[in-house]
């Protein structure tokens, strides 16, 4: 039972994006532009402008709380499923104490280092499957910062991946990978048995696609965007708008069948589906694009589906808009606190 009243914040680096549920019933959403600089910048004005704009997104938002739960972006975090043999909770915890410097790029003293048994092995028999996450001390520290200079009061910090388990993921038996490709970044990850069992973060996403078709016809980042928002890779206009940005939207492509072979390569178990989150699901022609390059069913995320309900006198066809956009949010949302 949730204790306390919080918002699920995403914050992206195009868009800021806050869920505020009770029990499993929506009661506040907003989404914002975000400023434009990274959450990776080590200059401190930069990181004020995301304070501010933080700030003033908690100002025009109906949230009843500055309460928040967020997401450290998947691409700064380690985390990997490791195998060890059959034993008890306790020698786990000493286990991965003992393994988690084979596995952690970097020194174990600068990381907050945190772990979940994931059940029988899925790759070994007789063994449990372990998931080791590691999160430079650093980028919390950068965090809590961040959102106490907004105002704001954080009482989790978790991986996007994770939030997502809650919110479009359900609960199939069958393996299900997940793209959420948003502006500047690419996540995927692969769930089966009720848990997660493999992530990928690679620098691709719905900006990329913008430059490349900037580029291509000399146009304004704005103009490309609107392009690609009404043609995407459906190939009309003579294909011109695909032809410019299916070379850099394969690079996503081939990092999903690379995670695709990799799982079912060490699982013998095929990936059943494909579901894809973030604004850029929302390119026209993208479902039949991806299910006909990796060979399964493809949906876009819907946390208003089965996760959360949305009340009579929200405007539903908006939400429904921006379901995939919502993903992340809905999902921190949804933290048991
Ligand atoms: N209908 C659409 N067609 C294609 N792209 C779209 C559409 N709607 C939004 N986008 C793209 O989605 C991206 C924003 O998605 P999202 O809000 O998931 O990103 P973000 O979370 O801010 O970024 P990141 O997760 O990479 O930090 C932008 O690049 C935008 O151009
Ligand atoms: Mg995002």
């Amino acid at each position: 039972m949730a204790s306390s009243e919080f918002v699920g914040l995403d914050i992206g680096t195009s868009t800021f994006k806050g869920i505020q549920v009770k029990g499993k019933t929506l009661t506040a959403y907003y989404q914002a532009a975000a400023p434009g600089v990274s959450l990776l910048s080590e200059n401190p004005n930069d990181l004020k402008q995301i304070s501010d704009s933080l700030r003033k997104f908690f100002d025009d938002a109906k949230f009843r709380t500055r309460n928040v739960v967020t997401s450290v972006p998947e691409s700064q975090v380690f985390t990997r499923v490791i195998n060890l043999p059959q034993m008890g909770e306790a020698e786990i915890a000493s286990s991965v104490k003992n393994e988690a410097p084979q596995y952690v790029p970097m020194p174990l003293e600068q990381a907050v280092l945190d772990y979940e048994i994931l059940g029988p092995s899925e790759t070994q028999s007789g063994s449990v499957d372990v998931l080791l996450v590691a999160v430079p001390k650093a980028l919390t520290q950068k965090y809590l910062q961040l959102l106490q200079g907004a105002g704001l009061t954080p009482l989790s910090l978790e991986t996007e991946t994770i939030a997502l388990s809650r919110s479009v993921v359900g609960d199939s038996s069958q393996p299900v990978m997940v793209a959420s490709i948003g502006a500047t970044t690419t996540d995927i990850s692969i769930f089966s048995g009720g848990a997660l069992r493999f992530t990928r973060s690679i620098a691709t996403g719905g900006k990329s696609l913008e430059r490349a078709l900037a580029q291509t016809f000399n146009l304004e980042m704005g103009q490309a965007a609107e392009y690609i928002r009404t043609y995407g890779l459906e190939g009309k206009l003579e294909g011109k708008v695909m032809g410019a940005i299916k070379p850099v939207f394969d690079i996503i492509v081939e990092e999903l069948k690379r995670s695709q072979a990799f799982f079912t390569s060490r699982s013998r178990r095929p990936i059943s589906r494909l579901v894809l989150v973030g604004g850029t699901a929302n390119l026209p022609g993208v479902l039949v694009y991806l299910a006909q390059a990796l060979g399964v069913e493809v949906a876009r995320g819907n946390p208003w589906e089965t996760a959360i309900s949305i009340p009579g006198n929200f405007p539903r066809e908006y939400l429904e808009e921006f379901a995939s956009s919502f993903a992340v949010a809905a999902g921190l949302a949804l933290k048991e606190i």
